[in-house]
């Protein structure tokens, strides 16, 4: 008989569970400074969950040639007039790819590349995205319902937040007559 899979997947809710699993929860408290609209940020709860990801590090972080696996629950909700999203990151090291997967939501993704040209990219479910290591990416929930996408990246590819700290996106998402719309700066 074959051993049973140690790691079971909950592909439509964003779940997995087994060993090297780990969860954490950005809350809107998180977020500070990087949402436009200031005055809108401060008169909302910090506690409110913005996102939670569920990671599987099945070899230690930094170690070359292994693979992450994760999966990240974005709830929908704007601040001012602008949606909820994912922090956003360059990978520490710009030599590494990731996949996006996602399987439930209406979200963008925003792109950014080294020069800070910045684009977004429909993302719903069964849509499949490359992201290409030298491109900072960031995932913005335009629909009504969480966002959920699954995602694959190198095990050395390591988190850059700094840099999007420091200058953002070259665009925002916001809503403008009902519907998301790219503002760019
Ligand atoms: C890993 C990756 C995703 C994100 C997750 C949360 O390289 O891109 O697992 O880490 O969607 O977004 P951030 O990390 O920007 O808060
Ligand atoms: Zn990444």
């Amino acid at each position: 008989m074959p051993l049973p899979a140690k790691l079971i997947l909950d592909w439509a809710r964003g779940g997995v569970q087994g060993p090297g699993v780990r969860e954490s929860i950005k809350a809107l408290g998180d977020l500070q400074g990087l949402f436009g609209d200031e005055p809108a940020f401060c008169a909302m709860d910090p506690a409110r969950e913005i996102y939670r990801v569920c990671v599987v590090s099945s070899v230690p972080a930094g170690e070359e040639g292994g693979l992450f696996w994760g999966v990240t629950v974005l709830q929908p909700g704007k601040v001012g007039d602008e949606y909820f999203m994912t922090h956003g990151h360059f990978h520490a090291n710009r030599t590494r790819a990731e996949y996006y997967a996602t399987v439930a939501g209406e979200g963008i993704l925003l792109r950014m590349d080294p020069e800070r040209h910045t684009w977004g990219e429909a993302m719903a479910p069964n849509t499949l995205h490359y992201i290409q290591g030298e491109h900072a990416h960031r995932v913005v929930n335009v629909g009504k319902e969480p966002l959920i996408f699954w995602a694959c990246w190198g095990s050395d590819a390591g988190y850059d937040y700094a840099a999007i700290r420091k200058s953002g996106f070259g665009a925002r998402v916001v809503e403008r007559a009902g519907r998301p719309m790219m503002a760019y700066e």
